[in-house]
């Protein structure tokens, strides 16, 4: 155990009061990102007992404790800041989605003024570790989740996380719910603070609602489908190693960005489906917030097994995302099928018009036609 990752387990009677600041009543599945020896879900599982645990943390001999003491727990090894991390845990890949609830009590320690980055709504941020944390938890939670979590006081008032917590109250309502002071925790040495944050749609709606926007002001976007099918591209590579247009699979989309590294050649005359600025999507496969992507320019061919939307500006491109995320129960149940879960052409502009969004569909025949003629299609 290193000290570098903060092993200060919380008190028993702290880990009650941060439960008990949470309103919840019956939370379906409740998350430690950074679970150490387990006290905050230990203090969770008493007061919501049917609920699924599920208990992270980066140490191999935490994650070997909590699987000993807790077996009912889903429980993972995963460093929680690490996108590629996060994507690969399976514990945390059963039930996203579905959390709807978060604990925590983050490592905050870091040497001189390294920062975190993070990304919040539309904005991209740099910050505290604690805050990192938070951060992130809140974009892999349900649009109803609440969130409990002790940060160093002086993250409260630091010129360090000042802009995510503006960025934070943009999204979701926070209040403080209590101080600890300095020897709370055996070996920590800061103050603390507990703060809830609670997702609009639990009685408080910080964020822009998802009523229709008045016609002038309406985004207008494109919707396009992927059509290459994967089985194509080991193919191209062999034949031309052609990386003019990459294609991008849905295991490129990971925490919100396409991997460069995942970015595949195209087949041979495979034509762009879309260029950005856009949001992409899987169309097939179990929908997860964090595979919803931005694409900021150039052209791209999209699997079959993508969706893209195109924006005209960068700014509509983040609108875009952040209308979707915050209306995650309804993205989620435009998907159809129970193995293989999957959207359709018209689900997706259906919902997207739900959302007070124009959106036309343009099929591959536009990339075509434009192709046919010399010009690239728009
Ligand atoms: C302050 S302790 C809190 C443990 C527990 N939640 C509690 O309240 O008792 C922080 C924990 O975060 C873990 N940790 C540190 N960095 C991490 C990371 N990047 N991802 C996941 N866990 C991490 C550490 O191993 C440690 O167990």
């Amino acid at each position: 155990m290193t000290r570098r990752l903060d092993p200060f387990f919380t008190p028993p009677e702290v880990a009650k009061a941060l439960v008990d600041s949470l309103s919840a009543n019956s939370p379906a599945v409740v998350l430690d990102p950074a679970a150490g020896d387990g006290a905050l879900l230990v203090a969770a599982e008493k007061r919501w007992p049917t609920a699924t645990f599920i208990a992270l943390d980066i140490d191999p001999s935490h994650v070997r404790l909590l699987r000993a003491t807790h077996p009912d727990w889903l429980v993972g090894r995963c460093d929680f800041l690490s996108p590629r991390s996060r994507a690969s845990c399976h514990a945390l890949r059963t039930v996203l989605g579905s959390i709807d609830l978060a604990i925590l009590n983050p490592p905050y320690s870091a040497r001189g003024a390294k920062t975190w980055p993070i990304v919040l709504g539309a904005e991209e941020l740099r910050c505290g570790r604690a805050m990192a944390f938070v951060g992130t938890v809140l974009g892999v939670l349900e649009e109803n989740a609440e969130v409990a979590a002790l940060v160093p006081s002086s993250s409260l008032t630091s010129r360090k996380d000042a802009a995510s917590w503006q960025a934070i109250q943009q999204l979701v309502s926070v209040e403080k719910t209590g101080d600890f002071p300095r020897g709370t925790f055996d070996r920590g040495t800061a103050s603390t603070a507990a703060v809830r944050f609670t997702r609009p749609g639990c009685g408080v709606r910080v964020a822009p609602t998802t009523s229709r926007r008045p016609k002038s002001q309406r985004l207008a976007v494109t919707v396009r489908r992927g059509h290459t099918p994967l089985h194509t591209v080991s193919k191209a590579r062999k034949r031309t190693g052609d990386r003019n247009h990459p294609l991008v699979h849905s295991t490129a989309l990971v925490a919100h960005r396409v991997l460069r590294a995942g970015l595949r050649p195209s087949p041979a005359g495979a034509l762009p489906t879309l260029r950005g600025p856009a949001v992409l999507l899987p169309r097939v496969g179990k929908p997860m917030p964090e595979k919803f992507a931005t694409w900021g320019r150039g052209s791209v061919v999209l699997s079959d097994c993508v969706f893209g939307i195109e924006c005209d500006s960068s700014a509509e491109m983040h609108r875009t995302l952040d209308l979707l995320l915050r209306n995650w129960r309804r993205v989620r149940n435009s998907y159809v099928g129970s193995c293989a879960p999957y959207l359709t052409v018209a689900a997706l502009i259906g919902l997207l018009e739900e959302l007070g969004v124009t959106a036309s569909w343009e099929g591959a025949q536009a990339w075509r036609r434009a192709a046919s003629i010399g010009i690239e299609a728009g």
